[in-house]
């Protein structure tokens, strides 16, 4: 039977590790090629032999705030493949040293500008030309719940990068809907992924006061981002753009949780 996005061609940044990865291996499932670029090149290499082979999967090293590699990696996916339908502009970072305002210095500030939302501006400018020719193509940022809700447990610059991707979102969706470009953004909320993991290891009550907020009591786990993703990558989406894709738990709709 044909998957959902059958022979569609892909590219996801940050595709070696949770939301990434879980979206890489359910997009192939559901019969798209995928081109992953990351930083990860062991476990790009890896990933790429799990999932098939070449056939089906490239893993290019990019990094996502260097315009260079970011157009190389979507050259990739339409030399190697035949076209870009699907871009799945996901990579990002939430380091320790991103926290209160009051503690965050310029140089941390503008390194998560840079990885979260200027890759994100990167990805955008190089898939938009080859969307534009083919007349079609499904874009999709990973933003956060941080960008439309305040938090007390500050990353000021982590929460600002989110932000600039929902607004630059919405703006390429409007631009070009009638050109046949859908330009979407995913706003999880917490998910159970190395990058959650990191954050709250250090911290275990930061962990638990952002878990009272959740009204489903638990995070969100990688494949139920992979899902949301999918429905936003296929055709089941097709008048849906612009939009500020809410994935959460309830986050975003809770004045008070449930005990
Ligand atoms: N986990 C959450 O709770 C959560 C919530 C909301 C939004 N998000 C967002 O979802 C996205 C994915 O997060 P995740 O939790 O899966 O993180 P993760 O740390 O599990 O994976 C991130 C991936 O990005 C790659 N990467 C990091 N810097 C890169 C660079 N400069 N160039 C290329 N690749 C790079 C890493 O190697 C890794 O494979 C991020 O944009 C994150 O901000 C996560």
């Amino acid at each position: 039977m044909a998957g959902r996005i059958q022979d569609r061609v892909a590219v996801v940044t940050g595709g070696c590790s949770g939301i990434g990865l879980a979206t890489v291996q359910r997009f192939v499932e559901e019969g798209a090629k995928v081109v992953i670029g990351d930083i990860d090149d062991a476990r790009g290499a890896e990933l790429v032999a799990e999932l098939g082979g070449a056939e089906v999967a490239t893993y290019v090293h990019v990094d996502v705030t260097d315009k260079e590699q970011v157009d190389a990696l979507f050259q990739t996916a339409k030399d190697t493949y035949g076209s870009v339908d699907i871009a799945f502009n996901n990579a990002g970072i939430s380091p320790p040293e991103d926290d209160s305002i009051l503690d965050t210095d310029l140089d941390a500030w503008r390194r998560v500008q840079e990885v979260n939302l200027t890759s994100v501006y990167l990805c955008c400018k190089a898939a938009l030309p080859h969307m534009l020719e083919q007349g079609r193509g499904s874009i999709i940022n990973t933003a956060s719940f941080v960008a439309v809700m305040g938090a007390a447990t500050s990353q000021i610059s982590y929460s600002a990068s989110k932000g600039g991707v929902l607004s630059m979102t919405r703006e390429l969706g409007v631009q070009f809907a009638r050109q046949g470009v859908r330009v979407n953004a995913l706003c999880p909320g917490p998910v159970n992924t190395p990058l959650l993991q990191e954050l709250f290891a250090k911290d275990e009550e930061r962990a638990a006061r952002r878990l009272v907020h959740v009204p489903m009591g638990r995070f969100g786990e990688p494949e139920e981002m992979a899902a949301a993703v999918l429905f936003l990558a296929s055709d089941d989406s097709s008048f849906m753009t612009a939009s500020t894709f809410l994935v959460d738990g309830g986050i975003s709709g809770a004045y008070v949780t449930p005990l």
